[in-house]
């Protein structure tokens, strides 16, 4: 299980190469992924956004630049001062806040889409993380997770462990100076369950109408989920 101590230290760490990183092993797909989480999250023009271990603000700012009102919410600073820094830069009013993704800093039914894009992996209790999500969302409102995912069949099975198991974590060590930064990302992607079992997390979390989309031949997925109409009585 992650421990939030480290993780944070380890973000704060890798923070000046995250984006460079991202863009270099992912040959810049991962901003596609990003916009398909964006098209399934329905007209978002007028909407409230939260935006759940933000890092440093891709998908917070592109929901913003496509006229959503988006908060992102992380709890390492130095990622947080990047995000603010490029808010800044583009002209966006996009908001953040220092948060655990397991205590939002945000309240019951304050949004219409909350996203966590490659951050779940991450946190200590995944569980959790989703019934927060599920918390700070609005009845029929989605809740939309972004996740690698081990892609299906055997070919792709090998080259994607290949992948992950040692050129990343070369390129990565190279590039950030940080051997266990970038053998942390593989362990934790081959730790990931599979589709369905996660969206039977999701289900478990208290979402419906859980669906999933594999990506660029399952090397990520998408989940989406809906905040039922009941949700949030009594709270
Ligand atoms: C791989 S980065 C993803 C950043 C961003 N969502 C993106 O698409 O590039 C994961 C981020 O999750 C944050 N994170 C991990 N666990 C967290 C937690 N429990 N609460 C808040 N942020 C967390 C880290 O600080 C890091 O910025």
């Amino acid at each position: 299980m992650p421990d939030p101590v480290q993780v944070e230290s380890m973000f704060a760490r890798i923070a000046g190469v995250y984006d460079l990183l991202n863009r270099t092993l992912s040959l810049g797909i991962d901003q596609r992924w990003r916009k398909r989480m964006l098209a399934a999250s329905g007209e978002v023009r007028g909407r409230d956004v939260l935006d759940v271990c933000c890092g440093t603000g891709d998908v917070a700012l592109l929901y913003s630049r496509h006229g959503a009102r988006v908060v992102g919410v992380d709890f390492t600073a130095p990622m947080l001062e990047r995000a603010v820094k490029k808010a800044g830069r583009a002209g966006l009013d996009t908001r953040f806040a220092r948060g655990d993704a397991m205590q939002l800093p945000a309240a019951t039914a304050s949004c219409d889409v909350a996203t966590i894009a490659f951050g779940i992996r991450n946190v200590a209790d995944r569980m959790g993380a989703l019934r927060e999500l599920l918390r700070v969302a609005r009845p029929g409102g989605r809740v939309i997770v972004l996740e690698f995912s081990m892609p299906p069949g055997a070919i792709m099975g090998r080259l994607y462990r290949f992948y992950f198991t040692r050129l990343l974590p070369f390129i990565g060590r190279m590039v950030s100076k940080d051997k266990e930064a970038y053998e942390y990302l593989p362990r934790t992607v081959l730790a990931w369950p599979a589709p369905e079992q996660f969206a039977n997390e999701m289900r478990t979390a208290g979402l419906e109408q859980v669906e999933w989309t594999l990506l660029t031949r399952g090397i990520a997925c998408l989940h989406v989920g809906r905040v039922p109409a009941g949700a949030h009585k009594g709270a």
